[in-house]
């Protein structure tokens, strides 16, 4: 029950560096239990997230050192059960990873059904699809979703929708699996490919991923290896929001810039100016916003994980932008937020009409999932007041020491722990 206390008004200015990306690092970890042995994993954000997916490591038996902040080394040699302690299963969506590592290394592995940010229905029917096209069963109790089945032999398997979590799943299960499995239809961030590259270092055999195909060449056994997480995507678009948003002018670091390339050309379109260094991007806002259409898509669309921000961003646009989210069913929950703050959107289902307003006003806010408590955020940083931000531990999932890089940037921003006896009372 921490808060962040914002005081808008001010262009952010300097230099921000990016952490390894979220999506990657919780993949890449429970992937670390098909190598058997030792991998060092460098480039970790430090979130609430790969803490959890740590820990979940950690009470399954594998020994884990940090080697330096970023950098930790797993063995995943000793991992004696197959069944992931559902108290923290519940603290991430992408505990499911533990599924298809599992399968993949001993043919058998329990998680419960997966929590993570509320944006909808959000079906596991395609990881399933997956583990049942290699010859597993699967097997839904009292919360717990399980599934068994060795050997695993190699599928063709077409998925019905472009599924991050189920490609990866897929990949996960398939690695150690007889025979050849091709993947269609299949998810194209750089998160799975980065997922991939990670799988062949470990001595997997896996071509195409980025592409709509991924074939996988079951190898008898995998091994550990050292590797380094990509930057963070929606991150590094976070912070050129906000550089846009306050007319700021911010030098976003560690990135690979053809990974931004969806989020920059909308911004540009909406008036920011970009300068695109090798791993860098400049963002500064010579002039007013500009309304744009937005549709969020599957990668190399605009990311949906991206649409609260932008939106905050055209709230203050001039004419009228329409706003569609074309992954999830509800993803427009923070827009309540944000009409505390004078904004002027009309949302019907999956559409958002937002009408740009001269200013945004500060207001008390409440952090419904991470990327709309990272777009409050946002709002805060524009608004002309102090705004008070609740339930940040939704964006803490996800930021890696958002307020040092934002005071950093010139924010005035601060992190409130609620006291302790007050803390008690509210049990
Ligand atoms: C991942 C990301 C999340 C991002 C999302 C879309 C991680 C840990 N999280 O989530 O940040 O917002 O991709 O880019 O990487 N679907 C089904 N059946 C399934 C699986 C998915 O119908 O079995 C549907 C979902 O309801 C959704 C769409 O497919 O409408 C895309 O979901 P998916 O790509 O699977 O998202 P996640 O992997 O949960």
């Amino acid at each position: 029950m921490d808060k962040f206390i914002i005081g808008g008004g001010r262009p952010l200015t300097g230099e921000v560096t990016i952490s390894g990306a979220k999506n990657a690092a919780v993949a890449i970890l429970p992937a670390t239990i098909l190598a058997g042995g030792k991998c060092v994993i460098e480039n970790l954000p430090d979130i609430s997230d790969v803490a959890a997916s740590v820990r979940i490591l950690h009470e399954m038996g594998a020994a884990v050192r940090m080697l330096d902040r970023t950098t930790l080394e797993i063995d995943t040699t000793r991992v004696d059960t197959t069944v992931v302690p559902d108290h923290l299963c519940r603290q991430m969506r992408a505990s499911y990873y533990f599924l298809g590592s599992l399968l993949g290394r001993f043919g058998e592995g329990t998680v419960s059904m997966p929590g993570g940010c509320d944006l909808g229905p959000r079906p596991i029917d395609q990881h399933l699809k997956a583990f049942t096209s290699l010859g597993a069963t699967d097997s839904v109790e009292y919360g717990m979703v399980s599934v068994k089945g060795e050997p695993l032999v190699g599928a063709h398997i077409f998925f019905d929708t472009v599924s991050v979590g189920a490609t990866v799943n897929a990949m996960l299960a398939s690695v150690m699996a007889e025979g050849m499995t091709v993947l269609e239809n299949v998810a194209k961030e750089p998160h799975i490919v980065d997922v991939a590259n990670f799988l062949n270092t470990m001595g997997a055999d896996v071509r195409g991923a980025g592409t709509d195909v991924i074939k996988i060449r079951g190898v008898e056994k995998m091994h550990g290896g050292d590797y380094s997480i990509i930057p963070d995507q929606i991150e590094a678009g976070t912070y050129m929001v906000a550089a846009a948003i306050t007319g700021g002018n911010v030098l976003v670091k560690n990135i690979i810039p053809k990974h931004l390339e969806p989020i920059s050309a909308k911004l540009e379109r909406a008036g920011a100016f970009i300068e695109e260094y090798d791993e860098a991007v400049r963002v500064s806002r010579p002039g007013p916003i500009m309304s744009v259409n937005v549709k969020t898509m599957p990668h190399p669309g605009f990311p949906t994980d991206m649409q609260p921000l932008i939106t905050v961003l055209l709230c203050l646009a001039e004419g009228t932008s329409i706003v569609t989210e074309g992954i999830f069913e509800n993803r427009f929950r923070y827009v309540e937020e944000l009409h505390r703050m004078g904004a002027n959107i009309q949302v019907d289902g999956r559409v958002a009409v937002v009408e740009g307003v001269g200013g945004l006003q500060p207001a008390p806010m409440r952090a419904s999932d991470l990327r709309a408590g990272a777009a409050l955020v946002v709002a805060a940083l524009a608004a002309d007041g102090t705004s008070e931000i609740d339930e940040i531990e939704h964006i803490e999932r996800g930021y890696e020491c958002m307020v040092e890089k934002l005071v950093a940037l010139g924010a005035d921003i601060r992190r409130v722990s609620r006291p302790a006896e007050t803390r008690a009372k509210a049990f």
